[in-house]
């Protein structure tokens, strides 16, 4: 069975099947899901997600590029939301620089308050870091992310930036860009970083893997990432998705599910 440790049903690509596609998702080899929220309203949506389906936890936290939305009030709603029984851990945090939007400054407030929020809670974060891994990695370091630990998300730097982040306990979550023609990079990361520390994710409706790619994504298109791993770290794909899906569990600590 797939853990998908990364993916957005509450976006409105999913509103005319969700429900049915959800429900598929046992069948189709998928044993649990993370919702990750972006923006609040999509943290109200991750919770409500959590309540209605056994196989679905879920991350509260505002993206970099959402954080012009927060403010004292609606910081509060998340710190209280963040302990609700199936919320295991906080995100997606962290600096989009593509973007450019909030500006850094705002960014980087609220990627430190978050992960000021993580460890208060005593939960893992889910980083999202674009076009900004050495402002990234100074923030974290600096904060002392490694006491929480989490995961760096669609992990899209290079093989130096990856031993960085695996020396500060962190896990890397690889989708669909693993699968594309131009992926030299993410493939070079995945043979050198270690199995134990990699864990598989869609980022769903985005990102969907060769040979869907350009098409919604969903968690049942794991397969075809699982296998690409196979084939990058010369192992069977039986193990790259045991590994992997052990790997999501103590990511988030769900020992006991
Ligand atoms: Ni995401």
């Amino acid at each position: 069975m797939i853990f998908d440790t990364h993916a957005h049903y509450d976006d409105e690509a999913f509103d005319q099947d969700r429900n049915q596609l959800l429900c598929s998702l046992r069948e189709g080899g998928i044993e649990a899901v993370v919702n990750v929220g972006a923006s609040l309203k999509s943290c109200r949506t991750t919770q409500k997600l959590t309540e209605d389906y056994p196989w679905i936890y879920g991350a509260l936290g505002v993206h970099p590029n959402e954080t012009g939305e927060l403010t004292e009030s609606s910081f509060q709603w998340l710190e209280t939301h963040v302990d609700c029984p199936k919320i295991v851990a906080v995100g997606e945090i962290g600096l989009d620089y593509y973007w450019e939007e909030p500006d850094h400054d705002t960014q980087k407030k609220w990627f430190v308050r978050q992960l000021d929020l993580a460890r208060r809670k005593n939960l893992p974060v889910v980083i999202h870091s674009r076009d900004a891994a050495k402002d990234t990695l100074d923030i974290m370091k600096a904060e002392k992310a490694g006491d929480m630990g989490g995961v760096i998300h669609c992990f899209s730097y290079s093989v130096e930036m990856a031993r960085e982040f695996l020396n500060m306990g962190f896990f890397l979550g690889i989708g669909g860009v693993v699968t594309f023609k131009n992926a030299r990079k993410v493939r070079e990361v995945v043979e050198y970083m270690p199995l134990d520390r990699l864990v598989l994710e869609t980022d769903s409706p985005y990102l969907a893997p060769v040979p869907n790619r350009g098409k919604r994504n969903s968690s049942l298109n794991l397969s075809y990432v699982a296998e690409e791993i196979s084939r990058i770290k010369n192992i069977s794909v039986e193990e790259v998705e045991a590994v992997t899906s052990r790997n999501a569990r103590n990511l988030y600590r769900l020992i006991d599910f």
